[in-house]
């Protein structure tokens, strides 16, 4: 391995170390102080739905760290596969699991093993997201918290 990768692998390694740490906090302790926007009022910043949140486990509500709101225009239908790449304190996944349905399934991957809720139609994976679809056994994917180019 030369000095170049070497570098870049230790600086991942840190940084990977780093993430696990900051949103295992988060999801922990959501009354900290974070240098990102969480919990309800970022959700509703994000325009998700007042119902939705209420009617969401309050702690994974309180926990939410998203970048953004993927339900309005992903169109899950019932009966499909979800995979929830860094699914995180689990509104997005939980969300997902009411669209799909009892005949679909959501399966989650994060680094962190932080799951609020049990849902039967979720599934926790602890894992890297680096990681191929294929190697979490599923074909459909969705990653959430992306912003679809304009
Ligand atoms: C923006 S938050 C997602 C919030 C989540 N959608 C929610 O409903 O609260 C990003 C998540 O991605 C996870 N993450 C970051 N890099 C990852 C990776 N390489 N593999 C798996 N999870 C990762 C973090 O641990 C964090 O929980």
């Amino acid at each position: 391995m030369t000095d170049t990768v070497e570098a870049q692998a230790s600086l991942e390694a840190i940084l990977k170390d780093e993430i696990i740490n900051m949103y295992q906090e988060v999801a922990e302790n959501p009354e900290g102080e974070f240098h990102f926007y969480h919990g309800r009022p970022a959700a509703e910043m994000f325009g998700y739905r007042a119902d939705r949140l209420s009617r969401a486990p309050a702690a994974s509500v309180a926990s939410f760290a998203g970048v953004g709101n993927p339900h309005e225009r992903s169109e899950m239908q019932p009966g499909e596969t979800v995979l929830d790449l860094g699914s995180g304190a689990g509104l997005d996944a939980i969300i997902a699991s009411w669209a799909v349905g009892p005949s679909g399934k959501v399966i989650g991957i994060d680094l962190t093993r932080v799951r609020s809720a049990v849902v039967p139609e979720f599934q926790f994976r602890k894992g890297d997201t680096q990681n191929s679809a294929e190697a979490f056994g599923v074909k459909a994917v969705m990653m959430t918290a992306l912003k679809p180019a304009d």
